[in-house]
């Protein structure tokens, strides 16, 4: 039995878990959780303010510490080790998070797990699924990143495609922003597109055919945008074409890092756009073309919760990989 406390705050979500290493199942692992998402501070400026995203980590995280404890039964001295996000993210944020897991860390004399949250992401397919096994290959797009790696063991990722501009969930955002969708944007343009035609307008696949399997949105964006202004299209036919052509090039681009990648057991599709319905079912057909499982963690697991830094820091408490009481908190860290 591996008892980890999991904290995340690195962006608009605080998130107190408790995990299991030790059990066999997605259930038995998550011993307890809480999320509070700070939707409602945010909305009225159309995105994350970090400034508010920072204050509202530090006044929920502590009570919300306890909570979790309570409702897992468990008193802090009876947790092996105590993980939180150190990074990437909003800097006001993990710093809360982090020095709050210093705080608990250094109060019950236990080890620090100091997480990449970009980790937290790319092994909550294995907290999900308890028989993925490495190596896997990995589709990470959430709000501030849109990856593709090579999974080949715990800290040991070969990135095989980035963005060059925006990040998948980041276009998603935008686009709802100029459909006038509010905020948060990724959720509510998958709405909208189910009552829209995915042919009605006209949308480019930008770097679609291109040789090295990398991600371009911007020109997307920018053609959401000429398509609004133009008045001629109905909203939910912009929505849905939107996310056709966004998905035509996250197929084409992970495509051809399938065929840039080593053997690899599953494909897994992992970060906060993972929850999109329609993107799992265009990935699952890829995955089928090759051969393989595609392994996406449920929803609720997909978008940000301290469940998957909990795991990630159940796999590194496993492997002995613990951190000093002086880890940095880092708002850049690529995997
Ligand atoms: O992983 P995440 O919760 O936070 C980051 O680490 O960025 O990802 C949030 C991103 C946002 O851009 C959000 O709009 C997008 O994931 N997202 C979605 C959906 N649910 C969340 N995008 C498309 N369809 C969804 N259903
Ligand atoms: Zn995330």
């Amino acid at each position: 039995m591996a008892l980890i406390l999991g904290i995340e705050s690195s962006c608009d979500e605080t998130a107190v878990a408790v995990i299991d290493g030790a059990a066999a199942t997605l259930a038995a692992r998550i011993v307890a959780q809480r999320i509070a998402s700070q939707d409602d501070e945010h909305r009225p400026y159309g995105g994350v303010v970090p400034e508010i995203a920072a204050r509202a980590h530090a006044e929920t995280l502590a009570p919300m510490v306890g909570a979790v404890l309570r409702d897992a039964g468990l008193r802090l001295d009876q947790i092996d080790a105590i993980a939180a996000t150190a990074g990437p993210g909003l800097i006001g944020g993990v710093m809360v998070g982090l020095v709050t897991a210093k705080a608990l860390a250094m109060a019950a004399d236990k080890p620090l797990l100091a997480v990449n949250h970009l980790e937290g992401h790319a092994l909550s397919a294995r907290l999900a699924e308890p028989g993925l096994a490495f190596p896997y290959l990995l589709l990470l797009a959430s709000g501030g990143h849109c990856q593709i790696l090579e999974v080949r063991g715990l800290g040991q990722y070969r990135r095989l495609a980035t963005t060059i501009d925006d990040a998948l969930g980041e276009a998603f955002d935008k686009t709802a922003k100029l459909l006038g969708l509010g905020f948060p944007g990724g959720p509510a343009v998958e709405r909208l597109a189910r009552e829209g035609d995915a042919r009605a307008v006209p949308l480019p696949r930008p770097l679609m055919g291109s040789a090295e399997p990398h991600f371009s949105f911007a020109g997307l964006k920018s053609a959401v945008m000429r398509a609004r202004d133009a008045g001629l299209h109905r909203p939910a036919d912009i929505a849905a074409s939107f996310q056709q052509a966004a998905i035509d090039c996250v197929i084409d681009r992970t495509r051809r890092a399938m065929a840039a990648a080593g053997p690899v057991n599953a494909l897994v599709v992992a970060g906060g756009v993972a929850a999109n319905a329609a993107l799992r079912g265009a990935l699952t057909a890829l995955a089928a073309e090759a051969g393989l499982p595609l392994v996406a963690p449920p929803p609720k697991l997909c978008t940000d919760n301290a469940a998957m830094i909990g795991w990630a820091g159940a796999e590194r408490f496993a492997a002995g990989l613990t951190d000093p009481l002086d880890a940095l908190a880092r708002p850049r860290w690529p995997l």
